[in-house]
């Protein structure tokens, strides 16, 4: 066990670094039975600098297993985000017999530029491309974070680039020789800040066979709903060259309206037999990420999550759940029901839960859960009847850590059919919170102090009833 630092801050469930700074999710890739999750890592010390990818790999997505470091800087600059795939038919030919690993990073040196790194040993070792770069630098100060995936219907690789105030589209046969095909966004979306962390991918409409929609992501600092950080999405067409956004320009769609998860990227190469999207993203806001009080590690990831695109009364939206995979590691059911004045009270900080209030007929203007309460210090996840929000209420919730911390933040929801349902986690630093099927999320850090621990229902000004409340203990031991 750790003699010193915080550990009782440290997630069981999510993803940390042993030691030192951890920022962006990068190089995210399932090959051979195991996911891939490096990350923006300074492994001398516990603030951002000397950017090289950590790397960690999981069976389940819940353990994980912390490597060697896999990239560290060169004479082309420090190693920022970046993204891996399989060069299945060895369309580079950096390999031999097997396929092996691609990763495609930004070499952030006195420009930033585009290299790539291999690997024919299941992600042990990393070579160095000698041609590196292989995207330099067009005089344009941000760019960078590469994603890249082979698109079926043009047989080759794409990438996307945050440059600026904007993604740029780039093509590939081979991974070495990249020509740029488009760009988009410079007059869409939300431009608080600049653009970082793409994403585009293909994404079935659930429950409608046949069909999909493309989605990109696009990460903005600052800018972001709750301040700081935050990642917005577009819903369209990808032509093979061009995104298409299927919304007014001046729309803007958040994926998760909590002030810590950002950066956040999918896993390349998951089978087609699983066929899920999945993600994470940093638990984390460059507002206050220096700030942040635990020790000997700085940096949590959020936990993994299923993309899902959902219909809803009026629109297509982008939802994220919990992976199943986190169901294996609930122990301890417990069920309740009834009117919240009657509620009891649990004690936890490492919990699954779901509750579903019964908003028609409900009398109070806010309920929910209190968690990570203690004797002076209390964290909200409820929902606001007047004003139609799913909250969470961190402004008493333990550390300060800096200005602007302490808040609540919220989004808008109506739900349809007079319930409110929320799955809540909890693991010792963190809540997050999934609204409904998964369409309004909210990810927020939180330092309760270790006895701050007591979990129980409110209603304010009147009565609500909870249909259910489930709740389980997380041991992923
Ligand atoms: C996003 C980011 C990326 C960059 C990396 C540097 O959080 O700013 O754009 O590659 O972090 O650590």
């Amino acid at each position: 066990g750790e003699s010193s630092g915080t550990p009782y801050w440290r997630p069981t469930v999510h993803f940390t670094p042993q030691r030192n700074w951890m920022n962006d999710p990068n190089g995210m890739v399932y090959f051979r039975g195991e996911y891939h999750l490096f990350f923006q890592h300074n492994p001398y010390d516990d603030q951002w600098g000397n950017m090289s990818w950590g790397h960690a790999v999981s069976h389940d997505l819940l353990h994980w297993e912390e490597l060697p470091v896999a990239l560290e800087p060169d004479e082309l600059g420090t190693i920022f985000s970046g993204s891996a795939v399989v060069d299945h038919d060895n369309t580079s030919g950096l390999f031999d017999a097997e396929p092996g690993l691609v990763a495609i990073y930004t070499s952030a040196g006195e420009t930033q530029q585009q290299s790539i790194a291999y690997s024919a040993d299941r992600g042990r070792t990393w070579t160095k491309y000698s041609g590196n770069p292989v995207i330099e630098n067009p005089g344009v100060a941000d760019f960078r974070d590469p994603k890249v995936f082979w698109h079926d219907e043009t047989q080759r690789w794409v990438m996307s680039l945050a440059e600026g105030d904007r993604i740029g589209f780039y093509a590939s046969p081979d991974l070495l020789n990249w020509q740029r095909l488009s760009e988009f966004g410079a007059d869409q979306g939300a431009h608080g800040g600049v653009w970082e962390c793409p994403d585009l991918f293909r994404l079935p409409v659930e429950g409608h066979p046949g069909r999909s929609k493309w989605v990109l992501i696009v990460s903005i600092n600052p800018g972001g709903p709750a301040g700081g950080s935050g990642t917005q999405y577009f819903l369209g067409e990808f032509d093979g060259t061009r995104f298409h956004n299927d919304g007014d320009s001046d729309e803007v769609r958040w994926i998760d309206q909590g002030a810590d998860f950002y950066a956040a990227v999918t896993w390349s190469n998951i089978p087609e037999a699983d066929g899920r999207r999945l993600w994470l993203g940093w638990m984390s806001n460059w507002r206050y990420a220096s700030d942040v009080p635990t020790s000997p590690w700085r940096g949590s990831m959020s936990v993994p999550r299923e993309l899902l695109l959902i219909e809803t009364d009026t629109d297509l939206r982008l939802a994220q759940r919990p992976v199943a995979e986190l169901e294996r590691v609930r122990r301890r059911p417990r069920r309740w029901s009834g009117a919240v004045s009657d509620a009891p009270e649990y004690r936890g900080s490492e919990l699954d839960m779901t509750a579903e209030f019964q908003l028609a007929g409900a009398s109070a203007t806010s309920f929910g859960l209190e968690v990570f309460t203690g004797s002076d210090q209390v964290t909200r996840v409820g929902y606001d009847v007047t004003a139609r929000q799913l909250f969470v209420d961190r402004a008493a919730s333990g550390a300060t850590v800096s200005d602007g911390f302490p808040a609540r933040h919220s989004v808008e929801h109506i739900p349809n059919d007079g319930v409110v349902r929320m799955r809540i986690l909890l693991d010792r630093c963190c809540v997050e919170v999934f609204g409904d099927r998964g369409q309004v999320v909210l990810t927020d850090l939180v330092f309760p102090q270790p006895r701050g621990n007591r979990v129980r229902p409110f209603a304010e000004n009147g009565e609500v009833t909870l249909n259910s409340w489930e709740l389980y203990e997380l041991d992923a031991h």
